[in-house]
């Protein structure tokens, strides 16, 4: 099996404060862009996974490819992220599989279509469904599973869409606003216990989502995405912009009066 040194997540290891220990990694929404590639760091690090995805061939490549890659144990399962009723049942199967979790990492989610959505109010609701109300069951599980446990890790891709509206996108906007806002509330009431929440809030990077899109090829490199996720993971922070550009972007965009940001074609 491979292995790596790494300070142990699990609280059943705490006593080692220098273990060698391959970290336990759920990840969900395994056949995303931005997840493969982190998951391929992971595998070269010798970590054990266990992958969700809806499309089983795609995930069946991702496992294979990740154990080539070095993955010391790849487990996994095909499930519609929707299908809130199985979640319980998925997320115990895929902590007994893995026999643990240190790290939990929620990668699913649509784009959508805003014009639809602004006639359609199902397309509207789909994009809150898949991108808020799901997380919210994955996680109101997973926080109570560390919890229990006063340790590991949650890490989840939002977006920096959700830091103010734009015409152009705000059903997928305000449905990753919810997100960041719940899990600012989760980190509040979880990160006294031991555990810890990252928010991910990417700018536009190159990934299925993104293909075709207007300055597509300008977009962040999904690896480096990939390379500086792992990075914020193992540091623990609580937010993480990426690329960093975005920080003070963001922080801009925030601040524009709304006298002047509504007129603005975003
Ligand atoms: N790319 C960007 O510019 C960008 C920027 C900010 C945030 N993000 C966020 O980052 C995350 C990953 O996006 P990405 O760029 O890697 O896009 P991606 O390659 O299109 O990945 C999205 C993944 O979500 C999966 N998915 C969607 N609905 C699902 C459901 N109901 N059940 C199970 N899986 C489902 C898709 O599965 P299928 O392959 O089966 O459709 C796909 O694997 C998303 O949450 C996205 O909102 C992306």
């Amino acid at each position: 099996m491979s292995t790596l040194v790494t300070r142990p997540l699990d609280a059943s290891l705490a006593a080692s404060s220098e273990a060698v220990i391959a970290k336990k990694i759920l990840v969900l929404g395994a056949t995303s862009g931005i997840a493969e590639a982190t998951c391929r760091i992971w595998a070269a690090e010798g970590a054990q996974m266990f992958l969700v995805a809806r499309n089983a061939e795609k995930l069946a490549a991702v496992a294979a490819d990740l154990k080539l890659r070095g993955a010391s144990y790849v487990g996994t399962a095909v499930a519609d992220l929707d299908d809130t009723d199985k979640h319980a049942e998925l997320l115990a199967h895929a902590v007994n599989s893995l026999t643990g979790m240190d790290i939990a990492f929620l990668a699913h989610g649509i784009l959508g279509d805003q014009a639809r959505g602004e006639q359609e109010f199902e397309h509207a609701a789909q994009i809150i469904y898949t991108n808020f109300m799901a997380p919210v069951s994955l996680l109101t599980w997973l926080a109570n599973y560390c919890l229990q446990r006063h340790a590991g890790v949650i890490a989840v891709l939002s977006s920096v869409a959700g830091e103010r509206g734009r015409k152009s996108n705000y059903m997928y906007g305000a449905s990753k606003a919810g997100l960041s806002t719940y899990l600012s509330g989760l980190r509040n009431r979880v990160d006294r216990e031991g555990v810890t929440v990252i928010t991910i809030k990417p700018g536009p990077v190159k990934t299925s989502m993104t293909a075709g899109m207007k300055g597509a090829e300008k977009f962040a490199d999904v690896h480096k995405v990939a390379a500086t996720i792992v990075k914020a993971i193992d540091k623990r922070v609580d937010t993480l912009y990426v690329p960093i550009i975005f920080l003070p972007i963001m922080f801009i965009v925030r601040h524009i009066p709304e006298r002047i940001f509504k007129k603005l074609n975003l």
